[in-house]
């Protein structure tokens, strides 16, 4: 299928809504460091979260609820060191925005102002109605995460797919809307049924990003450690595994440790 692409110098939060009437897909891909942020953004990716899953795939933690503001700030700008091209979106992390309309302004101006970001996510709908509002009264771009809301795990117990009932794709469709009307750019949908993405994307004009909502989602959107196959105990439907660099870098890692047991490394022409 041939891909006809605007350029964009810098991508922008018009930019995503200009390439949804384009029908021109959007790619997004998580990353956490400066050196990861650089390879993502010369591949031209159009936006890099610097998401909580940061939580599990950086720190080893089971869920993403012990990430820190203080620790997002930190991988955030170190993406940004790294980001010329790329739409930088950061997620609020848990605790840090559910409380009250004043503290999520607080949290994401943290996030603006130490890290240089250029946009925030927050996971949820009508339940945070007032503390998007705010966020967006202060010039601060928001994207919306409905569907499977990792920081509300314990609330369901499962990664199991999300609003597969008939109320629950309802209550979801219903906060799309309410997240538009606020004036958020894009909102995540997360492992929902496709059509369900089909009906949101068809209803409202901002970009829906899907992971695990299929193919009518207006982009989709990755966690890099699993595209690049580093991760190896998680195998969900939706995810496609462009690499198995669990294995290569593990091969490569051992032929270093036997160089060095048998002297092979470093060679004559590797020392001073
Ligand atoms: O934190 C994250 O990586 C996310 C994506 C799964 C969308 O929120």
């Amino acid at each position: 299928m041939s891909i006809s692409k605007k350029e964009y110098k810098r991508v922008t939060v018009k930019s995503l809504i200009e390439m949804k009437k384009q029908g021109e897909k959007i790619s997004m891909l998580t990353a956490y460091d400066y050196s990861m942020a650089k390879i993502v953004d010369d591949a031209k990716v159009d936006v890099i979260l610097v998401g909580d899953s940061a939580s599990n795939v950086m720190a080893g933690h089971e869920t993403t609820l012990p990430i820190t503001l203080d620790q997002m700030i930190y991988h955030a700008s170190s993406v940004i060191r790294a980001v010329n091209r790329a739409l930088v979106v950061v997620d609020l992390p848990f605790g840090s925005y559910q409380s009250d309309p004043k503290e999520a302004l607080r949290s994401a101006i943290r996030i603006m102002k130490e890290s240089g970001a250029h946009a925030i996510k927050v996971e949820g709908g009508v339940e945070i109605k007032e503390s998007v509002k705010r966020i967006l009264n202060a010039g601060i771009p928001v994207m919306g995460h409905l569907g499977l809301t990792p920081q509300a795990i314990y609330k369901f117990g499962t990664y199991t797919v999300r609003a597969k009932e008939k109320h629950e794709a309802e209550k979801l469709l219903a906060d799309a809307e309410i997240l538009e009307k606020l004036g958020c750019f894009g909102i995540v949908l997360e492992k929902i049924p496709a059509l369900l993405t089909k009906e949101v994307s068809e209803k409202i004009a901002i970009p829906t990003i899907g992971i695990g909502g299929g193919k009518y989602a207006d982009g989709q959107v990755l966690v890099i450690h699993d595209l690049l196959g580093m991760t190896h105990e998680f195998n969900p439907r939706f995810l496609r595994r462009y690499m198995n660099l669990y294995e290569d870098m593990g091969n490569a890692i051992s032929r270093y440790v036997n160089d060095v047991k048998s002297q092979d490394f470093p060679s004559d022409d590797e020392q001073y």
